[in-house]
């Protein structure tokens, strides 16, 4: 429907859509109303392909081999993969047992996420989590494909959590120092330590744990983050999966249902090792879990602790930046589950070297976001006084918390990246298939707004948001959409994309996103590798690189057969680019990166430019 047929759009529309380039971007939202129409005109981001791009690789075109592919004139290989011994007293990866629970509490674990590499003390230490395990590879030695002993649920448990790996630099370029000093797992089974205003609470105490202090394990870790005093942060995603319930009569309350909690067992057996994750019997487990962990890589004696006071989310990952001018530490997390909410946390004291942190994770104040259609936004402070309970409670059920101060329902909240040197970020929405369809899980409603503009959104969208003054503790924003994923192959409205996405850099699902130091914006998808119907021609699941000014984005590299890409991160001097396959073969259909027969495994991988240039 073009614009001046609808006589509701406001003038602030009209100014807008006069300022603006824009793509008809009306004609799969025109049956949504005046929201949707104002927010398609003035949503889209103000910028046009550059003249001139600011890459210097050649785009590659997608593909559905089974392999990386990157640009001409740059090399990929395999640092470390599912399985490799971090100790020369494990043993190498084996491909008819898959591992036991004793070799692989010694190894690399399975399915690596949210990466960050630390240097000090004269060593690199590359820091890795392990989201959960490729059950078809991990047992699919098994006729059910899932464990089936105890010993296989504890392998499961010990290949979650947490690598802590030195690297070093070799005549290839970086490999893995096998039984280097800080080389670390954090399992499943890791006993941490619970700190912030939650810590101590009822909510928290369980039968092994009556002081609510201390648990045993991380699992579910998606996207990491980093802190400027040198710790690495884990942030705890999908962890109701890893629950059950051995009463038949089990029935989850509403929190419970909020969390995703539920009786049937999702496949990991955890309760059949660990009676505290029987729903039933001890109810209080699973808000020990949902949490963003810190870590220092270099005390490997030192437990990992839970975070309470950013919040008990589905976390993807913690972007964490200190604010110019105040010195306050700003922390921006998403919570990915459908129609849920992006938060930030700000703390109470301000960051100084000397610090080491401190309680700068332990006090601040949560907000969550609440976004308007003309294009501001508010972050909106989850206080006692704001929702009407404790701090504690807040802490533990954050999304009942922020539900009742009315943020804003959001496609999935996926990574959160702070541009290097201004004040600005970028949320990866992934997509949501319920948009403008039903509530979330809380009974807050969806309907189709302004950074979630269309119904049914199959291929999500990355928004921007700039805080007022450029101050990240600021109360209000600004907002934009940066980049509006597509297929103009398969469709000429607004589930084509932006003006920025075209036939040669299509993708769908946008997950991973990292700036790199020269203030560009990867993107990794985790996205519908079909490459049929809507997703025809996008192949593989990918990853792209965007220039925030010009908004160009081109694709830089593909992944092998049934993959996500995830994980990135770089060495001192840019000139390795760390990028995590993940789940290669997820549908038994990847040998990768073994190829011929092999199994496929999850691994990290180093990509350099054949010229020993910065990657990129
Ligand atoms: Fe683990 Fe939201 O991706
Ligand atoms: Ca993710
Ligand atoms: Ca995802």
């Amino acid at each position: 429907m073009p614009e001046d047929d609808n006589a509701t759009d406001t003038e602030f529309d009209r100014v807008l859509a006069r300022a603006i380039e824009r793509r008809a971007f009306l004609g799969g939202a025109a049956s949504l109303g005046t929201v949707a129409f104002a927010l398609g005109v003035g949503g889209i981001v103000p910028h046009a392909r550059a003249a001139t791009s600011t890459f210097d690789f050649t785009a590659i075109d997608t593909n559905t081999l089974d392999t990386v592919t990157v640009p001409k004139g740059y090399s990929w290989r395999t640092i470390v993969a599912w399985g490799d011994p971090l100790w020369s007293r494990g043993k190498p990866f084996d491909p008819e047992t898959r591992g036991t629970p004793q070799t692989q509490a010694m190894a690399f674990g399975d399915n690596n996420d949210g990466m960050m590499l630390f240097s000090g003390r004269g060593r690199t230490l590359l820091c890795v989590n392990h989201e959960f395990v490729n059950k078809p590879a991990m047992f699919g030695n098994r006729e059910s494909r899932l464990p089936e002993t105890d010993a296989d649920v504890i392998k499961g448990i010990e290949a979650v959590g947490v690598s802590v790996v030195e690297i070093k630099k070799a005549a290839k370029g970086w490999e893995i120092d096998v039984d280097a000093p800080m080389n670390r797992r954090v399992t499943g089974g890791t006993r941490m330590r619970l700190s912030g205003p939650a810590a101590g609470h009822a909510l928290l105490k369980t039968a092994e744990d009556p002081a609510g202090e201390t648990v045993i394990g991380t699992f579910a870790n998606c996207g990491a983050g980093r802190t400027p005093w040198g710790t690495y942060l884990t942030c705890e995603e999908n962890f109701d999966l890893y629950f059950s319930a051995s009463d038949p009569f089990f029935e989850p309350d509403a929190a419970q249902k909020r969390y995703g909690l539920r009786a049937k067992d999702r496949g990991d057996g955890f309760a059949r090792v660990a009676e505290r994750f029987d729903l039933s019997k001890h109810p209080n487990e699973a808000h020990r879990f949902g949490y963003v962990v810190e870590i220092d890589p270099f005390e490997p004696k030192k437990p990992p602790v839970k975070r309470t006071a950013l919040g008990r989310i589905k976390h993807e990952n913690a972007a964490l930046v200190v604010n110019g001018g105040t010195g306050h530490v700003v922390v921006y997390m998403g919570d990915d589950a459908r129609g849920e909410f992006l938060y930030r946390y700000v703390s109470k004291g301000r960051y100084s070297d000397e610090e080491r942190g401190g309680d700068l994770l332990d006090k601040g104040t949560l907000y969550a976001a609440k976004f308007n259609d003309d294009l501001t936004g508010e972050w909106l402070p989850l206080l006692p006084e704001t929702v009407g309970m404790t701090e504690p409670d807040i802490c533990v059920l954050t999304r009942i918390a922020a539900s009742k101060a009315g943020a804003t329902t959001m496609d999935r909240p996926e990574w959160v990246a702070v541009h290097p040197e201004k004040a600005e970020a970028y949320v990866a929405l992934t997509n949501n298939r319920y948009r403008g369809k039903a509530d979330n899980a809380g009974g807050d409603p969806m309907p189709v707004n302004g950074p979630n503009p269309r119904e049914g959104n199959p291929y999500g969208q990355i928004v921007r948001w700039r805080p007022a003054n450029g101050d990240h503790t600021a109360r209000t924003f600004k907002w934009d959409l940066f980049t509006m994923a597509g297929n103009p192959e398969q469709h000429s409205d607004a589930y084509a994309g932006s003006k920025n996405i075209d036939a040669k850099n299509m993708f769908n699902g946008p997950d991973g996103l990292a700036f790199d130091v020269r203030g560009r914006l990867w993107i990794q998808t985790d996205g519908n590798y079909s490459n049929e119907k809507g997703f025809a021609g996008m192949g593989n699941n990918q990853m792209l690189v965007a220039d925030p000014v010009t908004a160009e984005i081109r694709r830089f590299m593909v992944g092998p057969k049934e993959c996500e890409i995830t994980g990135l991160c770089w060495d001192a001097d840019a000139t390795t680019m760390f990028v995590g396959i993940q789940h290669p073969g997820e549908r038994g259909g990847s040998h990768f990166p073994g190829g011929g027969a092999s199994l496929p495994r999850s691994c990290v991988i180093a990509v350099t430019r054949d010229d020993g240039a910065p990657v990129g």
